[in-house]
């Protein structure tokens, strides 16, 4: 079953709002360039994550969920497809989801854009929400969008940084990730009116499900093929990434200066040797468990979360989230 089923979600519902963020922007010709490739991004299937959890924070609340939350929903995708046309570019990624990137198909100028005018379409949206009460709203368009890009900055200014601390990893990796899924849940939840104890009690577990979801992510770049990744493996060392499973590789003295010779200019050779050092070591398994020990942390949180009906739905993301296999 899909996780959209599982979760009960339509997610018809979601992409009709998704799509209406372009299409009912008066400004922007429906046959524009710009306009067909968000409506082909957005449209390109993709798992709805981010809006999905918007929706099940919105179970936590006193009121039933409204066109607000919907909203809230197609702007956490805009964002995040938003974030990922900039990463590609940045990365210098040629596919996505296994297709070719936007930047590949329309030239880097224009996908950029095409990025940056998401994601003030979102804060175009938003600003309608300008009660006190609804300050909120603009947690995802202001406070996580900022902390997504502050991530995105951390990560290129540690380029090939072996004496990255783990601190700063986890850092990067909240900033980056966990932020913006834990603030889906949060204005979710508030959207639906819920206390404010809830949606932090949200917020704090969509982070540590952020965090998982992150370390799973680095984890897979050592272990699953292209076909599966829909990018080359082994992305991030040779992208000068270091990820989890290379920082615990470095504890290891034998490892070590093996993993600190590689730079800009390796080949491909040596980045296959030290993946398969790293591959052949305890850094996966022992990043696998610091991945388990958030999900530990998260499934604490459903635990108080226990009189909501709802706190089902977070065992279902927790579940899916365990077993993620991209
Ligand atoms: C995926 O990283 C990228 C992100 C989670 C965030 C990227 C954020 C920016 C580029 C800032 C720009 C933001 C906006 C809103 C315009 P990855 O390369 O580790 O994962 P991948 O394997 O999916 O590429
Ligand atoms: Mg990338």
């Amino acid at each position: 079953m899909k996780l959209h089923e599982s979760l009960n979600i339509d997610l018809n519902e979601i992409n009709h709002e998704i799509k209406n963020l372009v299409t009912r922007d008066k400004d922007v010709p429906k046959k524009s360039q710009l306009a067909q490739s968000i409506l082909e991004l957005t449209g390109s299937g993709g798992k709805r994550l981010r809006p999905l959890m918007v929706i099940v924070g919105s179970r936590f609340g006193r009121k039933p969920a409204g066109r607000r939350t919907l909203q809230l929903s197609a702007a956490a995708e805009f964002i995040h497809v938003a974030s990922l046309i900039h990463d590609d570019i940045i990365d210098n990624a040629e596919l996505r989801r296994g297709e070719p990137a936007l930047h590949t198909k329309t030239g880097i100028q224009s996908a950029v854009h095409i990025g940056n005018y998401m994601s003030a379409r979102v804060i175009e949206l938003l600003s309608k929400y300008s009660g006190d009460k609804d300050r909120y709203v603009h947690d995802l368009s202001s406070v996580a969008t900022a902390q997504l890009c502050l991530g995105e900055y951390q990560q290129m200014e540690h380029v090939f940084d072996y004496d990255l601390t783990l601190e700063q990893y986890l850092e990067k990796s909240r900033n980056k990730t966990a932020l913006l899924m834990a603030t889906c849940l949060k204005v979710g939840a508030l959207s639906a009116e819920s206390t404010d104890e809830i949606a932090q009690l949200l917020y704090d577990f969509g982070e540590a499900l952020g965090m998982s979801f992150q370390i799973q992510d680095d984890i897979l770049d050592f272990t699953q093929s292209a076909d599966v990744l829909g990018k080359p493996a082994g992305s991030d060392l040779r992208q000068g990434q270091v990820t989890l499973p290379v920082l615990i590789a470095l504890k290891d003295a034998e490892l070590a200066p093996v993993i600190r010779r590689i730079g800009p200019a390796s080949s491909a050779g040596d980045v296959a040797h030290v993946l398969e050092l790293i591959k052949g070591s305890d850094a996966l398994a022992r990043s696998e468990a610091v991945s388990q020990d958030y999900l530990a942390q998260a499934d604490a949180i459903v635990q108080q979360l226990s009189s909501f009906p709802a706190h089902a739905d977070l065992e279902t993301l927790l579940r899916y989230f365990a077993g993620r296999d991209h």
